[in-house]
């Protein structure tokens, strides 16, 4: 089996940093040393080799708002790879009414096209025996062991909090996570009104519609009832200090919550809805909004110490004209911002090399911990032999300009454009395959394969034993008074 061999690199894990070459055959990592030959050698002097990113927060070709999404699995996975990301997780999501598989076998025929590996979660948009039984299914024959439940988006995909209850309390039973979109959506819909009928109807207006107290509110409650439930749970697209203020206390009292927040919040901040153009502020429309600084120290304090566990995008990418569908009436604009391409270099920009991240916290946070949480570490997500071979060789000297012009992404704009970057994939790597050479992009469209991810990671067992020793049970009482005397 001919041999691709990383020389003269340094290798940067969530945990290491030494100087190494590192072997890769048949896909995976087959030896990591000291002057390694190979039939393919790539020079890595002055770059950090590091596990792929993951982005475990993906929207391709969704059906959302009216529309779809524009970017589908190929341009998608090719915007990831093209900025070092390796692997992506998006969110099968079913219509309301309709059955797990049938939405499992959409997002299966649209994911043919993957250049990178990817996984899904599996969304419960509503709730009846049906979803109740087939979730067994999902978890134990297809590998999916996370679901993720909107809190918002009332009359669309909003489910209730019984109906929440009942479903992690069946996540708890399978082994699985529960996700949130935590977000008031009973409060959103009804601020959502009142500013239309004031008339508020440009896209600024959808950022007062989701104050960060909807946010912090929804995250309370989602903590508390995966607590009843015995289950994990997994805040998505954490925004803000109240959202993080709930994990942060909720860590502390020893529960087992992440919270995610995504690099469009950490650099991009709510002055992009005052844009004197239309399309500027509607371009940058999803949900949560953007913040102000207060929020965005908040999050990169959560990376720093740990609170916040793993950086992600949300990709969900619409072009103007499908932006434009809500001109007059904000509520319409779909929701959603791309990422995908740029997540990693910005990150390394406005984190590592501002002293905010060392390289290792960056592996971690764009990697590592998501691996660990999903329960595909050390397969994805580590620098090992035995691991695939998701490598991105880091070359921390290169840089460039965000523009749109030069994207991998199907859309018409950035939502990055004009930020400069430093820090930048040499080489990407899928499975051994060079998918990224020095800015060339020689991905294979196809080359993705799903990966399937066991129930019951040891968070999972652990939960539910200190659930189980610590459950209510009658106490066994002497001197029984006699009744009915
Ligand atoms: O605005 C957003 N975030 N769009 C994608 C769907 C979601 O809420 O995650
Ligand atoms: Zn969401
Ligand atoms: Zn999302
Ligand atoms: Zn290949």
């Amino acid at each position: 089996m001919p041999t691709t061999v990383i020389k003269n690199g340094t290798v940067v894990t969530a945990d290491l940093t030494y100087k190494a070459d590192v072997a890769i055959e048949n896909g995976v990592i087959s030896e990591i040393g000291q002057g390694l030959t190979g039939d393919t050698e790539l020079d890595a002097t002055g770059c950090y080799v590091m596990p792929g990113g993951i982005d475990p927060h993906t929207h391709l070709e969704m059906p959302f708002m009216g529309t779809y999404s524009s970017d589908d699995f190929d341009s998608g996975t090719r915007a990831a790879l093209s900025g070092g990301t390796t692997m992506v997780v998006d969110f099968a999501l079913p219509a309301p009414g309709q059955g797990l598989f049938d939405a499992l076998q959409m997002w299966d025929n649209k994911s043919t096209r993957a250049n990178c590996d990817y996984s899904f979660h599996m969304a419960v948009t509503w709730w009846g025996e049906q979803v109740f039984n087939e979730m067994e299914g999902v978890v134990k024959d297809r590998g999916i062991n996370t679901f993720k439940h909107f809190m918002a988006y009332k009359g669309a995909l909003m489910v209730n909090d019984d109906e929440m209850y009942a479903s992690f309390t069946r996540l708890a039973e399978l082994g699985a996570t529960a996700m949130v979109h935590a977000e008031n959506g009973d409060v959103v819909a009804e601020l959502t009104a009142k500013l239309l009928a004031e008339g508020n109807t440009g896209p600024e207006a959808h950022a007062y519609s989701r104050p960060s107290q909807v946010e912090g509110e929804a995250t309370n409650r989602a903590i508390m009832i995966a607590d009843m439930a015995g289950v994990p749970l997994y805040v998505v697209h954490t925004s803000c200090e109240e959202a993080h203020e709930a994990i942060r206390r909720a860590k502390q009292n020893g529960k087992r919550v992440w919270g995610e927040p995504l690099i469009q919040h950490l650099t991009l901040d709510e002055s992009e809805y005052f844009h004197p153009d239309w399309d500027h502020a509607a371009r940058r429309v999803m949900s949560p909004p953007f913040r102000n600084k207060k929020h965005q120290d908040s999050l990169w304090a959560g990376l720093q110490s740990g609170t916040l566990s793993c950086v992600a995008t949300d990709h969900c990418a619409f072009t103007t004209d499908q932006k434009r569908y809500g001109v007059g009436d904000f509520s319409k604009i779909p929701n959603g911002t791309g990422g995908l391409e740029d997540r990693m270099p910005m990150l390394w920009t406005q984190g590592v090399a501002t002293g905010r991240l060392t390289p290792n916290e960056f592996v971690a946070v764009t990697s590592t911990n998501i691996a660990k949480i999903l329960n595909c570490y050390p397969k994805k997500g580590a620098v090992l032999v035995g691991a695939d071979a998701d490598l991105v060789v880091w070359d921390p000297e290169k840089e460039k300009t965000i523009s749109a012009s030069t994207q991998q992404s199907a859309i018409d704009y950035n939502v990055f454009e004009g930020h400069h970057v430093k820090g930048l994939p040499r080489f990407t790597l899928t499975r051994g395959h060079l998918a990224v050479h020095d800015g060339e992009i020689r991905t294979q469209e196809g080359h993705g394969e799903f990966v399937k991810r066991e129930p019951n990671a040891t968070v999972n067992k652990a939960l539910s034993q200190w659930k189980d020793l610590t459950a209510p049970r009658p106490v066994q009482r002497t001197g029984i008074p006699v009744t009915g005397v």
